[in-house]
C-alpha cells in the first residue's frame, strides 16, 4: 500500500514510467559505433526532454569533442545538501544480433523483465531517478538539492566526461554522488556495492613475414604470429592462475582477515553459479573464494583475438600477422597507467625471435572504494531497509566505473553505488534485461535516500 503521496504517485503512474522506459530503450544509443552517432544525439535530446518534464531546471545537452552530456539540476535551497546524479544513456553494442531471442532495440516484456539492450545498463538503472525525481517534485517537493548528469560515453571509457567535470567544478559542486549503474545479490538480497574494480585496457599486435605465406612452403621455418601470440598470452598466467607481470601485484591492497571474512558474509552459492554460467567448474587464482576473485583481485582476460584465416573451409596459410584486445581488472591502489607500462614492458620482453609486437594502450580508469559508515551510506542503507524489508549487505564488486575514482579526485565527492540490477541482467551480453520489480524498486528507495540524506548530508 502507498503510504506517501511520493508512493502514490508512483503507484499511480507505473504503466507510464514503463511505456517511458521502453521508448527510450527504442533509441540505439551505441557509443562505440560511428553508423549511431545521430542515434546517440536524439537520445541526449530525448533525456534532455525527460528532465525538463519532470521538473528539472537549467536543463542543457552540453557538446562535448565526442557525445554530448546531458545536465538539469533543481536548487531548492543553497544551505541544503546536494546530490549529485550521474548515469550514461550510452550503451553497448548489441552484437551478435543472432543470440538475441527478440531485436534489442525493439523491447519486449516478458514475464515481468524487459528485454532490451541498455534495459539495465543503464537506461533503466538511470530514468529510475528520472521517475523519482519526477515523483518528488509533483507531490512533497525536494528535502535537498539535486544535480544530474546523464552521459553519453561510459561505455567508450568516459574520455570526454573528465574534462567536463574539471571545467565545471562549480557547476557539479554537491555533497555526494548518486548512481544507479551494478548490481544487487538477488532480489530478495539487497545489497549496495562499496567498491568497483579499474581498468587497463590495451591492443597488442604480433607481426611476422611481410605477407601472407602458403603454411606447407614456409611452416615450421617461419614464426608464426598467431602461435607467437598464443604462446605469450599462455604465459601471462601461471599454474596457480597468477599474472606472470613482473611488479603486477606489487600495489594491490590486501585485504585483512576480518575484511574478507565480512565479505563473506554475502550469501554464494557455487553450484547455482555454475549451473547458471553453463560451467563444468569455476577456474581462477589460488587461494581465493570466487567472489573474491571477481571483485577484490586484479585479473587479465583476453576479449577478442583474430588472425589468419577464419572463412569457410580451410585455407592453408601462415599469417602475417595476429592481434588480440586484452584488458586487466585493477584493484586498490593499482594504478592503470603504471599497469599499462608494466604490461607493455613485459609483452614485448617476451616476444619470440621471428615476430615483432606492437602494444597499444586504449583506455583505462582507477578502482575506488566507499566507506560504510559514512551519512550517505546510511542513507542509502536504510532506504533499500525500507523498500525490501530487508537491510542491505555492502559488498564489492567486479566491474569499472572510472568517473568514480574522478568524481572522487577532482570533486573531492563519495560516490554510493545504488545499484539495483542482477548479475544475471545479461548486461553487455545478448538478451539484456531488466526486472520491473527492480525498476520499480528503484524509483520507491530513491527519494527515501534523499529523505534520509537531506536530514544528515552536510
Ligand atoms: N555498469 C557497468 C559497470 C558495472 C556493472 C559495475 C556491473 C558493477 C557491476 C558499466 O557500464 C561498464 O560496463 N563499465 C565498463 C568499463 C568502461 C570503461 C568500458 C566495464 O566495467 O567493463
Ligand atoms: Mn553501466
Ligand atoms: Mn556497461
Amino acid at each position: 500500500m502507498p503510504n506517501t503521496p511520493v508512493d502514490a504517485h508512483i503507484e499511480a503512474n507505473k504503466g507510464r514510467f514503463l511505456d517511458e522506459l521502453l521508448d527510450l530503450l527504442r533509441i540505439p544509443s551505441v557509443s562505440a559505433d560511428p553508423k549511431y552517432k545521430a542515434d546517440v544525439a536524439r537520445c541526449a535530446e530525448a533525456v534532455k526532454v525527460r528532465l525538463v518534464e519532470a521538473g528539472l531546471d537549467k536543463v542543457e545537452v552540453c557538446p562535448t569533442p565526442g557525445h554530448p552530456i546531458v545536465y538539469g539540476e533543481k536548487i531548492i535551497d543553497p544551505a541544503k545538501p546536494t546530490v549529485l546524479v550521474y548515469g550514461h544513456y550510452d550503451v553497448q553494442p548489441p552484437d551478435p544480433l543472432d543470440l538475441w531471442d527478440s531485436p534489442p532495440f525493439e523491447p519486449v516484456v516478458k514475464d515481468g523483465m524487459i528485454y532490451a539492450r541498455g534495459s539495465a545498463d543503464d537506461k533503466g538503472q538511470f530514468y529510475m531517478h528520472v521517475k523519482a525525481l519526477e515523483a518528488m517534485l509533483r507531490t512533497n517537493g525536494l528535502p535537498c538539492n539535486v544535480k544530474v548528469m546523464i552521459e553519453g560515453e561510459e561505455e567508450v571509457g568516459s574520455t570526454n566526461l573528465g574534462p567536463f567535470v574539471k571545467a565545471n567544478k562549480e557547476r557539479l559542486a554537491a555533497d555526494v554522488v548518486l548512481i544507479s549503474d551494478t548490481s544487487m545479490i538477488a532480489n530478495d538480497v539487497p545489497s549496495i556495492n562499496t567498491g568497483l574494480r579499474g581498468l587497463s585496457y590495451l591492443e597488442v599486435e604480433v607481426t611476422g613475414p611481410n605477407r601472407d605465406l602458403h603454411s606447407g612452403v614456409y611452416g615450421g621455418a617461419v614464426a608464426n604470429p598467431i602461435n607467437a601470440l598464443c604462446e605469450m598470452i599462455a604465459s601471462l598466467h601461471d599454474a596457480d592462475r597468477r599474472i606472470t607481470i613482473p611488479g603486477f601485484y606489487d600495489a594491490v591492497r590486501e585485504l585483512s582477515t576480518q575484511e574478507r571474512a565480512a565479505l563473506a558474509e554475502a550469501p554464494f552459492d557455487e553450484q547455482e553459479y555454475t549451473r547458471d554460467l553453463g560451467i563444468p567448474a569455476v577456474r581462477g587464482e589460488q587461494g581465493y573464494s570466487t567472489p573474491e576473485r571477481a571483485s577484490i583481485r586484479p585479473t587479465l582476460d583476453v576479449n577478442g583475438i583474430w588472425g589468419g584465416y577464419i572463412g569457410e573451409g580451410a585455407k592453408t596459410v601462415l599469417p602475417s600477422k595476429a592481434s588480440a584486445k586484452i584488458s586487466m581488472r585493477l584493484v586498490p591502489d593499482q594504478k592503470s597507467a603504471e599497469i599499462t607500462r608494466l604490461f607493455q614492458q613485459h609483452f614485448e620482453s617476451i616476444a619470440p625471435v621471428g615476430v615483432t609486437v606492437k602494444v597499444t594502450p586504449h583506455h583505462g580508469g582507477e578502482a575506488a572504494v566507499t566507506p560504510t559508515d559514512s551519512p550517505a551510506y546510511l542513507a542509502a542503507s536504510k532506504a533499500m531497509e525500507e523498500a525490501f524489508g530487508k537491510k542491505p549487505i555492502p559488498t564489492r564488486g567486479g566491474g569499472s566505473i572510472p568517473i568514480v575514482a574522478l568524481f572522487e579526485k577532482e570533486l573531492g565527492l563519495k560516490t554510493i553505488l545504488f545499484g539495483f540490477g542482477l548479475d544475471s541482467d545479461n548486461i553487455h551480453s545478448p538478451n539484456e534485461r531488466y526486472g520491473i520489480f527492480n525498476y520499480m524498486k528503484g524509483i520507491t528507495a530513491i527519494p527515501r535516500f534523499f529523505h534520509h540524506f537531506a536530514q544528515s548530508g552536510k
